[in-house]
């Protein structure tokens, strides 16, 4: 390992001890790299801007953290144990460049507000991917609730028949529901947009540091102000975000269950896209939904993790070690969480309805509730059109499929207002 930046002359630094200190932590930091890089420049900016270094030094600084990033990407350069963590990393590199130039580059900061500002500008990243994949099913969802508003479909309350619904109706609550989850990730981008580099220790510094110079380059929103709450956001913000996540992934986790039934001999009323399905090992004639279950079972890393930090935040103000594990926590959950978001898109463009085991599982009881409505629309107190509905010789009058366009079809009393839909999608390009 390079020389620890904290390393007290005549200390040694037990081996086993350093292990735990840093464990897998300068791996996760991989992840934070390019983001750590982008700030170090802006800070490098700002400590121009102040007289802390000279336009020269800071050209240098630019150049070798640019041929940083390049190394990285490329793979010439390999973040690992040699490293205390990526923040020493980029200091080390600089140094090893510039000399006495790089040995300026940690004035007025602190790694607690460099993993911050790294962790700031991941999230920030993760939640737009988040948004786009969500606006991306919404947009699939909705034109199939066009395509298939009145394909029939048993609706289902208690998993028992319910009433007679349609493929449309199933669709729209899929984009209704990824329209809300879209606008939630954007919503929750938005909070979490605020700029904590500056706020070093947690504690200031005494340098007029550029604070708004680096909030600007860095592409923040605003800037996060008191230096110790700062400290108190990380965990708190990781949280919101995951929450976001896993608001998207509740959705993904339903849809899947519902597709894992319909995908069953006994409903058999979808059949997935061949490459979402594999085979077993050792049934010649299995093809199972996998892919469906591993989307179902993403959920579980978010809450995880969602609860792995707040377990985290029982702490006092200020920095503490223990934060740090926060990071591997985020990385699992939007891990996960954006793997099977991504699979979303292709997955529900792709799976193909079979109408006619849909129609075969209808029957006339799934009429009643249209009929009472039907009679007390003609007049009847419902209490008492209900009572005359719940005569099994009367479901034979409705045609159930009849029925059904009353609450589904454009223009019909009950349309599904995918216009309204469609607005709400548009309104997030
Ligand atoms: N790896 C550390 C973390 O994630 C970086 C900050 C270290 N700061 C400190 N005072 N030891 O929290």
């Amino acid at each position: 390992m390079t020389q620890l930046l904290w390393q007290k002359p005549g200390v040694k630094v037990d081996e086993r001890i350093q292990r735990f200190l840093a464990g897998e932590d300068v791996i996760l930091d991989r992840e934070f790299f390019l983001f750590d890089i982008q700030a170090s420049r802006a800070h490098a900016e700002g400590l121009q801007q102040i007289g802390i270094l000279t336009a020269d030094e800071l050209d240098g600084i630019r150049r070798e953290l640019a041929a940083l990033a390049d190394d990285f990407s490329a793979g010439r350069f390999v973040l690992d144990e040699q490293f205390e963590d990526g923040h020493s990393a980029i200091e080390a590199r600089l140094i090893e460049r510039l000399g006495d130039t790089g040995r300026r580059i940690h004035t007025g900061r602190s790694r607690n507000d460099q993993v911050l500002v790294a962790t700031r500008l991941w999230l920030k990243d993760r939640l737009a991917r988040v948004a786009a994949l969500c606006r991306e099913s919404a947009e699939v969802a909705l034109a199939r609730a066009t395509a298939e508003a009145s394909l029939p479909i048993p609706g289902y309350t208690h998993l028992q028949r319910a009433m007679v619904s349609s493929a449309g109706m199933w669709w729209a609550a899929w984009a209704e529901g990824f329209i809300d989850d879209a606008v939630r990730a954007r919503d929750t981008l938005a909070w979490v947009d605020a700029n904590p580099l500056g706020s070093a220790a947690g504690y200031g510094v005494n340098l007029p540091l550029a604070r708004d110079h680096t909030t600007h380059a860095l592409g923040f929103g605003r800037m996060q102000v008191a230096a110790t709450y700062a400290q108190l956001s990380r965990g708190k913000f990781e949280m919101a975000a995951i929450d976001a996540l896993g608001a998207a992934l509740l959705d993904v986790r339903r849809l899947a269950w519902d597709l894992s039934l319909f995908t069953s001999a006994e409903f058999g009323f979808v059949a997935l896209p061949a490459e979402y399905t594999t085979g077993s090992s050792i049934m010649p004639n299995k093809r199972n939904p996998d892919v469906v279950e591993l989307m179902r079972a993403s959920y579980s890393a978010v809450a995880a993790a969602r609860t792995e930090i707040e377990q985290l935040l029982s702490l006092p103000s200020g920095y503490h070690r223990d934060l740090q594990f926060s990071k591997g926590a985020i990385f699992h959950a939007f891990g996960r969480g954006l793997g099977a978001l991504e699979l979303l898109p292709d997955l529900l463009r792709n799976l193909e309805w079979k109408p006619e085991r849909m129609r075969a599982a209808l029957d006339p009881s799934m009429y009643a509730t249209d009929l009472a409505v039907d009679l007390a629309r003609q007049g009847m107190p419902f209490r008492d059109a209900y009572k005359q509905a719940a005569d099994p010789a009367r479901w034979a009058e409705g045609d159930p499929e009849a029925s059904l366009a009353a609450r589904v079809s454009p223009g019909a009393a009950g349309d599904l207002r995918l216009d309204v839909l469609q607005q709400r999608l548009d309104a997030l390009r």
